[in-house]
């Protein structure tokens, strides 16, 4: 799992099936909904890894910084609020999914996605 980036994997839930990242945290690895606060139906990361600056993840889309540890946006427009947390289990040099709102599908996202259709980023690297 990358260090400066995160892992797209796709969950089931009790609405359909959803997408999930995994993040590289200083104490160890996060799971998170692929959601932006800023706005919901945007992806953090558009199936290529989402950026990672400064142990914060970035949406690409305004700028939203969210720690990789907490999930808490420190900076944009959603500032504040916090990506959904998904409970995850790092044991015997594994991640597994541990939370029973969410049942893992499989690795990369959801095929034919619509949700990043007509999205834009609007920051560059
Ligand atoms: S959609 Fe993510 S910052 Fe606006």
């Amino acid at each position: 799992m990358p260090a400066d980036s995160t892992f797209l994997f796709t969950v089931e839930t009790d609405d359909g099936e959803d997408e999930a990242v995994l993040t590289r945290a200083e104490d160890g690895v996060e799971g998170y909904v692929n959601r932006c606060m800023h706005f919901t139906h945007i992806r953090i990361d558009k199936g290529s890894g989402a950026p990672v600056r400064n142990g914060e993840l970035v949406c690409a889309n305004h700028g939203a910084m969210f720690e990789q540890d907490t999930g808490v946006c420190t900076f944009g427009p959603c500032e504040g609020a916090q990506l959904d947390r998904i409970d995850i289990d790092v044991r015997d040099g594994g991640v597994y999914l541990v939370d029973d709102d969410y049942a893992f599908v499989r690795t990369g996202g959801i095929e034919s996605d619509p949700a990043d259709l007509g999205s834009t980023s609007n920051v560059e690297f």
